[in-house]
């Protein structure tokens, strides 16, 4: 596994200058990320907060499941997505085990607590590391059926072949019978999708320059955060909002003690995130060549988001 120096060196070396989103997420990050969820335009958390308060009765009777399943989360955090489908299952008398999966040990040992509090019947068993050593471990001596959690629209911040991958991966770390819940956010209003990336009080700005202020923090680098600005863009043509930083001059900038040089030119970007919108039938096409079938989709009222059950054929 490579590192944030590693990583953040090269991107910043290559023709085009990238960063990957998974490290906009340190604890100052973690933060703003927070305040973007609470942001009025950012309407994702909310549609799928509403999509598993309404519809978690008809999602479960959608798995059919008839023994003792797994409902196995990639990606928990602390943030309880899911709390009103495991109110429902607890409340109903199913017989599960809740295996939620984050890299960050902080954030498991938070939402254990938590959950043991607020559904003290819940059979709950939090996993630390990577996605894939755990599903291969955990999953490998299960002999339960398993629905696999993948909310959030974090599909979103994949490039398409990357997402396929990722989707092929899931779909070899499970079994026939196996199922996906997976969170899209889709294509729609383009500018209700504008609006929750440029938002008014450039809290989302904060965050992707909270990256350079991240590398001056833990790598030594010396970024002038003043000499950046944020641009961000969706295409309704192709779904995909691109964020990125802007240099504002030319200027260089040193990656740390023992880390490269970088050289800036005026306006040059630094493509930070991708966060891709799908339309059904490019959710139908992902699911087939990754060998899952749509068996149902469960929106919110307004239709800007899916929670996609999918079937492992
Ligand atoms: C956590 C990946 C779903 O892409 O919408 C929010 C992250 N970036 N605002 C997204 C994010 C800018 C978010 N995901």
């Amino acid at each position: 596994m490579s590192t944030f120096a590693e990583d953040m060196s090269r991107g910043l070396s290559a023709p085009q200058k990238h960063t990957s989103s998974k490290y906009f997420y340190d604890d100052r990050g973690s933060q703003l990320f927070q305040a973007i969820m609470e942001m009025p335009e950012y309407y994702l958390p909310n549609c799928e907060f509403e999509i598993l308060q309404e519809q978690s009765p008809d999602i479960v009777a959608a798995l059919d499941f008839t023994e003792h399943f797994n409902i196995v989360e990639l990606g928990a955090g602390d943030g309880l997505k899911t709390y009103h489908l495991l109110r429902y299952l607890v409340n109903a008398g199913f017989d599960f085990t809740y295996l939620p999966v984050d890299i960050s040990s902080e954030a498991m040992k938070q939402l254990q607590a938590k959950l043991q509090r607020e559904l003290p019947d819940l059979k709950i068993e939090a996993l630390v590391g990577d996605y894939f050593q755990i599903l291969g471990e955990r999953l490998g001596v299960e002999s339960s059926p398993n629905l696999l959690l993948f909310l959030g629209s974090n599909i979103g911040n994949y490039h398409p072949a990357e997402a396929r991958d990722l989707l092929q991966r899931f779909h070899r770390a499970i079994r026939p019978g196996d199922k996906l819940l997976l969170g899209v956010d889709l294509q729609k209003n383009p500018n209700i999708i504008r609006r929750a990336y440029n938002d008014a009080a450039g809290i989302t700005r904060s965050f992707n320059l909270n990256l350079l202020e991240r590398m001056n923090r833990e790598l030594g680098a010396n970024f002038v955060v003043e000499q950046f600005d944020f641009y961000c863009s969706y295409n309704p043509q192709n779904g995909e909002v691109r964020s990125y930083l802007v240099s504002l001059c030319a200027q260089q900038v040193q990656l740390g003690p023992t880390g490269p040089r970088i050289a800036f030119g005026e306006h040059e970007l630094i493509a930070t995130e991708l966060s891709r919108k799908y339309t059904y039938a490019e959710l139908e096409q992902l699911a087939g060549d990754c060998g899952f079938r749509v068996a149902s989709h469960f929106r919110d009222r307004r239709g800007y988001f899916t929670d996609s059950l999918w079937v492992r054929g």
